[in-house]
């Protein structure tokens, strides 16, 4: 396949969600990788159920919501100055180290398809220095993939077939959900 553009998710796939681990285990010591995770899934499944539910928030709040279950259901305690701290980690997480190259290797036009809001992937990009033709939220449209429309926003914003734009997720739900759409 040749594409003619790339649409990368965000989190997972460009830039690593468990490095806010290190600071979890500075707060709570022993207990980073284990929050770390569960914050992640509870993030994901938030977005999923309120999908179905028709009550769409911004990303950011649902990652705050996650991080409060996580450390109430592992007995973590949790204030306003760690939850601040840990939500500002998500504004610079680290780039994998196999990115800025494969990037490169692409001479075709790049963007950013993310359940992430505005507030959250706006400065993570900046902080990152990663540059697209691109950044796309789902804040748009109010509704968090897998569902359709989000994948549709990314065709109708780049100009491409859908069936020319190859999809880049490590998410396999997302993964699934770009290729049910009709992404390679
Ligand atoms: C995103 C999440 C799902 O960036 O990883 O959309």
């Amino acid at each position: 396949m040749s594409p003619r553009a790339l649409v990368f998710d965000a989190y997972g796939t460009l830039y690593d969600v468990h490095v806010v681990a290190q600071r979890c285990d500075e707060f709570w010591p022993g207990r980073g990788t284990e929050l770390s995770k569960l914050w992640r899934a509870k993030q994901l499944e938030y977005t999923w159920q309120r999908s179905l539910m028709r009550r769409y928030v911004p990303f950011s709040q649902v990652t705050r919501e996650a991080l409060a279950y996580a450390c109430e259901a592992l007995s973590l305690p949790l204030d306003e100055a760690k939850a601040g701290t840990l939500m500002q980690e998500y504004l610079e997480l680290a780039v994998y180290p196999d990115v800025p190259h494969a990037q490169a290797r692409f001479k075709v036009k790049q963007a950013i398809l993310s359940n992430g809001s505005p507030d959250m992937l706006d400065p993570l990009v900046r902080h990152s220095g990663l540059k697209f033709d691109a950044v796309l939220s789902v804040d748009e449209v109010k509704i968090f993939k897998p569902a359709p429309e989000i994948y549709q926003l990314a065709v109708d914003r780049l100009g491409v077939a859908k069936k020319d734009i190859g999809f880049v997720s490590s998410n396999c739900w997302d993964a699934l959900g770009a290729r049910s759409f009709g992404f390679t």
